[in-house]
């Protein structure tokens, strides 16, 4: 049995990949046709046990929490009206999980971010699962890596072969294979130019760490970016108890890149039964077959 029940999800970047847009709109808030990206990666922690979850936001971020919450004038037009369809979705989304907020006033990093929950995880293992992946898989990538901890009783990170020319774009791992798909971690490093890269592993937004993690974050200087960087707090942890990098099972799109976010759009209207054949038959002619 799992004792990973809380999780951090930092929503607090500025989202400079998606500008214009994220000017006035958080990036995690972007739309898979009706649904934003960030509502699939509060339900991957639910669909992996996790009950209580901090979202670390910013500032231009109170969209997020509106999207949670109780909308009573909306549901009252709603049940007014009859539309008794989506007055059952409007509420269903904000009895979803208890939902918490912690604001980090200045942009200093993702490790930062994730400092910013400590007393709330108040020496607990948890759960961070980055706002902008979402991770298509039966079982949710959060209970892949939650089964490991529990098993070894380590930290550990999901990771995946990343191509060339993205290495520079993640934090890529050096490790010793232990078990099928399953490392020990020997180093990690924040988005090294391809030449000095470890191997072309990177950590894709999904990671269990046990508490400890926190000293890391406030011992670490500014990393990359001048920012503080969770994966130097890992390279640290890593030298203080084992850590794992584990070949997740399941399809990835990374929303925060252009390409990523119109994949993950088609997958899922492809999901829809009443997109599905206007969908591939536009896509026909588009390609004129
Ligand atoms: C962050 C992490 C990086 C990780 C990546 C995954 O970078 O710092 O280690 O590989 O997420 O998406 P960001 O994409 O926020 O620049």
């Amino acid at each position: 049995m799992s004792t990973v029940k809380k999780a951090v999800i930092p929503a607090a970047g500025l989202g400079t990949r998606f500008l214009p847009v994220t000017k006035s709109m958080p990036k995690e808030m972007l739309p898979i046709i009706d649904v934003p990206v960030i509502h699939y990666v509060v339900k991957e922690a639910l669909a992996s046990g996790i009950d209580d979850i901090i979202i670390i936001t910013g500032r231009g971020k109170r969209s997020i929490e509106d999207y949670f919450d109780d909308a009573p004038e909306l549901e009252m037009h709603l049940g007014n009206s009859g539309k008794e369809e989506y007055l059952r979705m409007v509420r269903e989304i904000s009895s979803l999980v208890d939902l918490h907020y912690i604001r980090q006033k200045e942009p200093l990093g993702l490790g930062h971010a994730v400092l910013q929950a400590e007393k709330h995880i108040s020496g607990e293992p948890f759960a961070v699962l980055l706002g902008d992946d979402i991770i298509k898989n039966s079982e949710p990538c959060t209970k892949q890596l939650i089964d490991i901890h529990g098993r070894k009783g380590c930290s550990v990170i999901a990771v995946e072969d990343v191509p060339q020319d993205m290495v520079s774009s993640y934090g890529i791992i050096d490790g010793k294979p232990v078990e099928p798909s399953l490392c020990v971690l020997k180093d990690i490093v924040e988005k090294p130019p391809v030449h000095e890269a470890p191997s072309t592993m990177g950590a894709i937004g999904r990671y269990v760490f046990n508490p400890e993690i926190f000293d890391c974050l406030k011992e670490i200087p500014k990393g990359v970016g001048g920012e503080l960087q969770l994966t130097d707090a890992i390279r640290l942890l890593k030298g203080r108890q084992d850590v794992y990098a584990y070949s997740f099972r399941g399809r990835r799109y990374d929303t925060g890149s252009a390409m990523g976010y119109l994949e993950a759009i088609i997958d899922f209207a492809l999901d829809k039964e009443y997109l599905h054949d206007d969908l591939m038959e536009f896509m026909r002619r588009k390609v004129g077959r």
